[in-house]
């Protein structure tokens, strides 16, 4: 699409000349005589890319179109043409929005050059715009599903921050329970998200590198270091940093980030001059940080530091039926992603959702339905649709120098379902001698046989 560049002059001959060199280099150039006439253009739709405009016009002068402009909310570059005794006027023009200005008699290349940068750095913001109304667009706070009190409490405390500036905040919470979420929702909200949101994930880098990619480095900092390269913080300065599994970072790092928080200034790897930022910090961890404090592995003051504002997302399994209207909003999504029409749930299919203990919370829901929705037939989600994996598999189970590991967000009534599985599937003895490794009576066998349906599914030897 060709850009369109209207010039708005009360002296035709200009309009006239500026038309013919512009069309020649590939524009669609309009001329105005009347300013009055440029905004009835406008309001019919058409709207150019580029305007230039004369400063000094009858009915409306340079200016009164600037602010006619801004009235409509447009993001338009405007260039002031202008004699050279007005220059000052010019330049007011610009405090009130005008791109640049161009002095008359007009020097052709200077206006192509000025043309050139006007559309590069509207089409970058223009981008920049969509970018971020989108992506507020994807965030809203009600995206944030739980009909419980906890929940309301987190979105609420989501709608406080908006108009708080470099707030930390801790989100705590088990796997899959929606931190991320929580992080993303919570910069996109906020009136203070001028600058990006990045995140990095503490568990996955080593020390050394996670401290690179934080602070940057200048050149020379160390063997590898062949340029400078700014660090986090300063690439997200008036946005946000989110530390994810923050509790996995070493202890001269959590030294580091602690002085941080404090001076709200840092110095690159390698370099001398204190470096200022005004870039949010979210920290996530689904590990118990107080404990972490009290084993010493876990700074206390950085804990204390961090701990401000608290948002915690309590575990599916906790919600009752809100796990099935979250179920209905996640099949909403997903009937427009994968162009189904399902209706919902089967009434044997909510109580199969209701007795899950989702060891991986809204995630682990999400999973389940999408492979549901790929292979339900009719057009409500039956029992058999949904595949849970309920039975734990003692695989899950490690053993680490004789010491057990176990998953967590296991319940006990899991654990030992999994374990009277496995010892029945493992063993070709009979179930009184089966009872007696178990340390259990035979009856006892026999009820809980029944009652975790294993008769059904092992397969004895
Ligand atoms: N309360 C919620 N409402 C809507 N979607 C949610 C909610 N909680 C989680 N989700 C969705 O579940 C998925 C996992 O969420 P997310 O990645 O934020 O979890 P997490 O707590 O960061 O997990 P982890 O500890 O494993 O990093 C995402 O698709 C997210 O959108
Ligand atoms: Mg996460």
């Amino acid at each position: 699409m060709k850009k369109r560049i209207f010039i708005v002059d009360d002296e035709p001959k200009i309009g006239e000349l500026f038309v013919t060199v512009l069309r020649r280099d590939g524009f669609d150039a309009r001329a105005f005589v009347n300013p009055l006439a440029v905004l009835e253009k406008i309001d019919e739709g058409v709207v150019p890319d580029v305007m230039l405009a004369d400063l000094m016009m009858p009915n409306l002068n340079g200016i009164e179109l600037l602010e006619a402009l801004k009235k409509r909310k447009l993001m338009l570059p405007v260039i002031i043409m202008t004699a050279h005794s007005s220059v000052q006027t010019a330049v007011e023009a610009m405090r009130l929005g005008a791109f640049h200005y161009l002095q008359k008699p007009v020097n052709l290349e200077e206006m192509r050059a000025l043309i050139e940068k006007a559309l590069d750095l509207y089409d970058a913001k223009k981008e920049l715009h969509e970018i971020k109304t989108s992506q507020a667009a994807s965030h809203p706070i009600e995206g944030i599903l739980g009909d419980n009190d906890s929940i309301e409490q987190v979105r609420e405390t989501i709608r406080t921050l908006r108009n708080v500036p470099n707030t930390i905040v801790l989100i705590t919470g088990e796997t899959g329970t929606g931190k991320n979420l929580v992080a993303k929702t919570i910069h996109y909200n906020s009136t203070y998200n001028a600058g990006r949101f990045m995140e990095i994930n503490c568990a996955a880098l080593p020390d050394n590198l996670l401290e690179a990619e934080l602070f940057g480095y200048e050149k020379g900092a160390f063997t590898d270091a062949r340029d400078a390269k700014p660090g986090l913080l300063e690439v997200a300065d008036g946005g946000t940093v989110f530390l994810d599994e923050i509790d996995s970072m070493s202890a001269s790092l959590q030294a580091k980030l602690l002085s941080f928080l404090e001076s709200r200034t840092f110095r690159r790897l390698g370099g001398v001059d204190d470096i200022r930022v005004t870039t949010r910090i979210l920290c996530a961890s689904n590990a118990n940080l107080e404990e972490k404090v009290a084993e010493k592995s876990f700074r206390k003051d950085l804990y204390f530091r961090i701990n401000v504002v608290n948002i915690y997302m309590p575990p599916l399994r906790q919600m009752g039926r809100d796990v099935i209207e979250i179920a209905d909003a996640v099949i909403y999504d997903f009937n427009q992603e994968l162009r189904r029409d399902i209706q919902g749930f089967t009434s044997r299919a909510e109580d199969k959702l209701l007795g899950h203990n989702w060891p991986g919370n809204v995630r682990e829901l999400r999973n389940v339905l999408e492979r549901a929705m790929i292979f339900s037939q009719g057009n409500r989600i039956d029992a058999e649709d949904l595949i849970l994996s309920s039975s734990l598999g003692l695989d899950e189970i490690s053993s680490v120098n004789g010491r057990f590991q176990f998953p967590t967000g296991r319940s006990l009534e899991e654990l030992e379902r999994a374990y009277i599985l496995h010892i029945l599937e493992s063993r070709k003895d009979s179930y009184a001698e089966i009872a007696d490794v178990l340390g259990i009576s035979k009856k006892t066998l026999w009820e809980k046989r029944k009652r975790y349906n294993l008769d059904e599914e092992a397969t004895r030897p």
